[in-house]
């Protein structure tokens, strides 16, 4: 019931050169049984929207938790919606840690992306240190109860687990560890919102996934998806990761 969504998330990177890769997967993609989302930086946004037609919505990398105002240098998530994004993530641990954000800026910015008419892709995950210490769940617990606001439903959020270790590093945590967060995300969905949200809100798992790993990652119970980084950029490796999930 709940529909795969196979996310990349580009970071700062990307020109305009880098849109023929989108093309590129509306191509091999038209028509797939799973929903792409490609999240640009806010530079391209406009024109990637364009060039994704129906086949990848699109989505902001962050959001303000205000409408407008004297913010410089940041941008509001009605803008993002009118720039043509349908999506945003929120609370990545890059965010988080270069610019300090806290789980209450996230649930801010995630209820002024839901005004917005956004849905939004909420990211928790653990340390190197912190899954150490065997607190990987408490910390989890504390960002999901943190971050994530009230009004949201199975259809406007989404939680990616991408623990920061496994971000851009080529390590992946074992198919049981992933298996064990993302039952437990849903088990705190579920007991938060009701079986009704709980059951249909989608999780993804993010770091390091590429082609060779997709596979066997989605085939881990409650991971409805990925939140792709690296991978993401070039159609030839995003194309072979989103058809892993079709
Ligand atoms: O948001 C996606 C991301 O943090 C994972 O990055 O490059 O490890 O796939 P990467």
């Amino acid at each position: 019931m709940r529909r795969k969504l196979a996310a990349g998330n580009w970071k700062m990177n990307g020109t305009a050169a880098d849109l023929a890769e989108v093309e590129g997967i509306c191509k091999a993609h038209k028509g797939a049984g799973v929903d792409i989302l490609i999240c640009p930086p806010a530079t391209l946004l406009s024109r990637l929207t364009d060039a994704a037609g129906d086949v990848i919505a699109t989505g902001g990398q962050d959001c303000h938790a205000k409408d407008s105002g004297a913010h410089t240098g940041d941008i509001a998530a009605g803008m993002l919606a009118d720039a043509g994004a349908t999506y945003v993530i929120l609370g990545h641990s890059e965010r988080r840690e270069d610019h300090e954000e806290t789980d209450q800026d996230v649930r801010e910015k995630a209820k002024a992306a839901l005004a917005a008419g956004l849905k939004v892709v909420i990211c928790v995950g653990e340390s190197l240190e912190e899954r150490e210490a065997a607190n990987t769940l408490d910390i989890i617990s504390g960002q999901l109860a943190g971050s994530i606001p009230d009004a949201v439903t199975g259809e406007t959020l989404v939680v990616a687990y991408e623990p920061i270790w496994a971000i851009g590093t080529g390590k992946i945590p074992t198919l049981d560890q992933i298996g064990e967060v993302h039952d437990f995300i849903r088990a705190r969905l579920e007991e938060r919102f009701g079986a009704g949200v709980g059951r249909s809100t989608r999780i993804l798992y993010g770091g390091s996934v590429k082609p060779g790993n997709a596979a066997e990652i989605f085939a881990v119970s409650n991971v409805d998806g990925a939140l792709v980084g690296g991978a993401s950029l070039k159609a030839a490796d995003f194309s072979p990761i989103i058809s892993a999930l079709e």
